[in-house]
């Protein structure tokens, strides 16, 4: 199904098209892994509204991106609970580690770094979401580990792997 038929689906479950914009942003941004102008324009056109009303859900709302972003998102929780419990030193390290600014993209485009407001898991802080998944009780050897698991997961898979995969007799 393309773009334009998963929005075009997903607008028939809402009263007017201005109500089903966030939705198709969400189809967007999962085709084109952002937001750039071009396709919030073609949203807009899609939807027939109003390109400015595009343009607004997709800069205000952080779960949105204009940018280009990296394999990961690492979204620190930078709130009370967890600038508590460490969560400034965290940020410190991870700008270290990484040699980027929250806000910065790695240059192998595997890690987005960012601060975020609450994330509703204060039990747990410091916490951090990455992707769909939240990380708590978070200390530097953690989010060392937390790394370390997720390059190997972007890694690709090596000869012998591959090899290990293959159906046996080919
Ligand atoms: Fe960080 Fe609530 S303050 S999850």
């Amino acid at each position: 199904m393309s773009m334009r038929e998963k929005i075009e689906a997903a607008a028939t479950r809402y009263p007017n098209q201005r109500s089903a914009i966030m939705p198709a942003l969400l189809i967007a941004q999962k085709e084109h892994g952002y937001l750039p102008g071009p396709v919030l324009e073609e949203v807009a056109d899609i939807l027939g509204v109003e390109r400015i009303w595009v343009y607004e859900l997709a800069t205000f709302y952080t779960l949105f991106h204009t940018e280009p972003m990296g394999l990961f998102h690492l979204q620190l929780c930078d709130n009370v609970s967890c600038m508590l419990r460490g969560s400034e030193e965290l940020l410190k390290h991870l700008e270290t580690v990484l040699s980027i600014k929250k806000g910065e993209t790695t240059s192998d485009w595997l890690f987005t770094l960012s601060t975020v407001e609450c994330l509703g898991a204060c039990e747990m802080a410091p916490v951090m979401q990455v992707g769909d998944d939240y990380h708590g009780n978070l200390d530097v050897a953690r989010v060392d580990a937390l790394l370390n698991s997720l390059r190997v997961a972007a890694a690709p898979p090596s000869n012998s792997e591959q090899a290990s995969t293959q159906p046996v007799g080919e």
